[in-house]
């Protein structure tokens, strides 16, 4: 049976993009592999982000991850669920590859070049972030990992550092591959100007209550070339378009297609369908985080209870990895 693995940072509200290009895909594996599917909170990486880290929010950050997660439809009793730092593995794995791992190979990530590019003082974990995320996937040999269209590059290494160890050290890691959202792939953000991302404050949040998200959506960016309502506009040109294939019945979205094509319906009209699909997909996941928020121990026991199942399937292959790198000392 394969195995899964996916990781979501703890660094601010979750938002749509994070929901379709990758929560969604966590549940329905979920639904297939039940306790095959591990998911966890990753605060570790979290701590490399200097304009999110806050040590004050840090813990209740992760807290809110995993109530969003089980919101949004993870049931903790049928996959496992928790957080990064209780599993103590992941730290020793991420050092040894680390070892392993050439600089250069680190230094051409572009993730790592766009989030240095803005810093002054460059922390070395920003550098060694993939190693500890390979870490993460390999710990626990999983083979699926679902994530957007940004983190391929990270799976990339992870499959050449699984390929390393394995060389040098006998057949260990499986080389594990993405598994993308073919409709989420890389979710705009609401200015329009490219990936939906907490970093750019250009999110729409899961649980934004919907008058602060209707703000927004009412002044963002459509068909530039759509300039008066008489105008016909191209809706695959248009962030609003790309919102109602996520949120909207395909009935809806096809309508709006035909009528934007043809200026049938104009812009505002078009946000408040829009508006329509995002409450009625909102809602449900929003009461039940209200649901468990009520109930904060139902949240703290699935992360207990998380982190002891992942760790006993990460201490044998952490022990495995021990002995075949030389550091178990015969007697
Ligand atoms: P993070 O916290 O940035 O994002 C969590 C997941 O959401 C996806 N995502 C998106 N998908 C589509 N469109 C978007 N606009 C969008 N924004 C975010 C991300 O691709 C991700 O799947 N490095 C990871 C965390 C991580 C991890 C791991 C992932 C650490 N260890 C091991 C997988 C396996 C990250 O920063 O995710």
């Amino acid at each position: 049976m394969p195995r899964a693995f996916s990781g979501i940072q703890p660094t601010g509200d979750i938002h749509i993009g994070n929901y379709f290009g990758a929560i969604q895909n966590y549940v329905k594996l979920g639904q297939q592999l039940g306790k095959q599917a591990i998911y966890c909170v990753v605060d570790l990486h979290a701590l490399t982000n200097p304009a999110a880290y806050d040590r004050d929010l840090l813990a209740s950050r992760t807290f809110e991850a995993t109530l969003v997660n089980m919101a949004a439809g993870l049931d903790p009793e049928q996959v496992i669920l928790f957080a990064q730092s209780d599993v103590r593995e992941h730290n020793e794995l991420a050092w040894i590859f680390t070892t392993q791992t050439p600089v250069g190979e680190l230094e051409r990530m572009t993730q790592y070049k766009d989030k240095t590019s803005k810093l002054e003082s460059v922390p070395s974990g920003l550098l060694m972030y993939p190693v500890l995320m390979a870490a993460d996937i390999l710990l626990y040999k999983a083979d699926t990992v679902p994530v957007g269209e940004d983190q391929e590059q990270h799976l990339e290494l992870t499959r050449e550092i699984a390929r390393r160890f394995n060389y040098h050290f006998g057949d260990t890691f499986p080389e594990p591959q993405a598994v993308h959202a073919e409709d989420a792939l890389r979710v705009p953000g609401i200015d329009g100007q490219g990936k939906m991302s907490k970093s750019k404050g250009n999110t729409l949040g899961v649980l934004e209550d919907f008058a602060s998200i209707w703000s927004k959506l009412k002044v963002a960016p459509t068909d530039p070339a759509r300039i008066r309502r008489t105008d016909p506009g191209d809706p695959h040109h248009c962030l609003i378009y790309h919102y109602h294939k996520l949120f909207s019945d395909p009935g809806v979205t096809a309508v709006v297609e035909v009528e934007c094509a043809r200026a049938g319906i104009g812009c505002v009209d078009c946000k408040k369908f829009l508006m329509t699909g995002v409450e009625r997909s909102l809602t449900p996941i929003q009461d039940r985080a209200r649901v468990l928020r009520a109930d904060a121990d139902v949240v703290h026991g699935a992360l207990e209870r998380g982190a002891r199942e992942a760790q006993a399937i990460a201490a044998p292959v952490m022990q495995e990895v021990r002995e075949k790198i030389g550091l178990v000392r015969a007697r």
